[in-house]
């Protein structure tokens, strides 16, 4: 494959692992050309998060996201930005916040704000709130403070505040096990619904997607595609990353095991393609460049090949399959 990105009529995005300041956003000169020579959209994989942006209240550290933004920007790729509002990786100073609700919903719409303005006119998308819903389709509350603190009108106001301050932006709601549980994509869909009766701008849903090798089956994700296309906004693959080794039966990437990831990724991009007109496509973003760096392998402890490159920076069959369906 010469060019994953060549003649695709989408977003075809990667989640660079960018270090930090002493380091180079994309740890190595390997990781970078691969990221020019295949794709036309970063996501930031870690640094532009609440703890990476928002160390301590009030102070901003843009340094790093700044570096790869404008990387970006010099090379024509585009960023989808990742994320404004979690529950997860937020900063200390957050999680010890204490104060009312009115309080706690200045705090975050101010993040908001600071933040969308601050990259305003140079960000794609946003990934405005990551991850609100649980698998039973009701909304994450003790584990995230933000429900816990401002309750489910924390989604609404997140929103909102991004697009006032940056009114250019593609503005998605974002979750895993979409494309699997089906009570968390019809919370997803009403919750949609709602913001459109009301008009709170959403302009689409971002499917992580980090999934296994069998399930869910390409008919289900597919009926799962089809209720978002069916609200008229855009459907992303946001973080697509496919599972080989969940029963930890193997200890390396034999050929017969890249042979099924070939046509696993086939199935899932072709699925995409199939199901989501090109006006609603957002793009496909696969949640790594090697291997060696995907978060899979630290998430299991067990070793696993879910991108599209092998840990010596080869392309492995995988990207094949992408490119096959693209
Ligand atoms: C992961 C990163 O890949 C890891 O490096 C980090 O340690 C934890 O977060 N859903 C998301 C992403 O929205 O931000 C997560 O990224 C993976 C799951």
């Amino acid at each position: 494959v010469t060019s994953l990105k060549e003649g695709a009529d989408l977003p075809i995005g990667v989640a660079v692992p960018a270090g930090g300041a002493s380091n180079s956003i994309f740890v190595s000169e390997e990781r970078k050309n691969i990221v020019l020579q295949h794709f036309s959209q970063v996501s930031a994989e870690n640094i532009m998060k609440m703890d990476a942006l928002h160390p301590s209240q009030g102070n901003f550290n843009f340094d790093a996201a700044d570096e790869l933004v404008n990387f970006a920007a010099n090379n024509g790729l585009s960023v989808h930005g990742h994320v404004l509002v979690w529950h997860s990786q937020t900063a200390g100073w957050m999680e010890s916040f204490s104060g009312s609700k009115v309080e706690w919903i200045d705090m975050m719409e101010n993040h908001v704000t600071q933040i969308a303005t601050h990259f305003s006119g140079r960000l794609h998308s946003w990934d405005v709130v990551n991850e609100a819903f649980l698998e039973n389709g009701e909304y994450r509350d003790d584990g995230s403070i933000w429900y816990q603190n401002i309750g489910a009108e924390f989604i609404e106001r997140a929103f909102t505040t991004a697009r006032s301050a940056d009114a250019n932006a593609e503005l998605y709601y974002n979750d895993y096990n979409l494309s699997s549980s089906e009570p968390k994509i019809d919370a997803v869909v009403a919750m949609v619904k709602d913001f459109q009766a009301r008009n709170i701008p959403i302009d689409g849903v971002g499917f992580q997607m980090h999934i296994g090798a069998d399930s869910p089956s390409a008919d289900t994700i597919k009926a799962h595609f089809q209720k978002v296309v069916d609200l008229g906004i855009k459907v992303k693959i946001t973080e697509l990353d496919i599972r080989m080794n969940a029963t930890n039966n193997d200890d390396a990437l034999t050929p017969d095991i890249a042979e099924r990831q070939k046509e696993r990724y086939y199935e899932v991009v072709s699925a995409y393609l199939e199901t989501v007109p090109a006006a609603q496509r957002g793009g496909i973003t696969i949640w790594g460049i090697t291997d060696a760096d995907s978060w899979i392998i630290n998430l299991y402890d067990q070793p696993d090949w879910p991108l599209l490159f092998n840990s010596e920076l080869e392309a492995k069959p995988a990207l094949q399959g992408v490119a096959d369906a693209i």
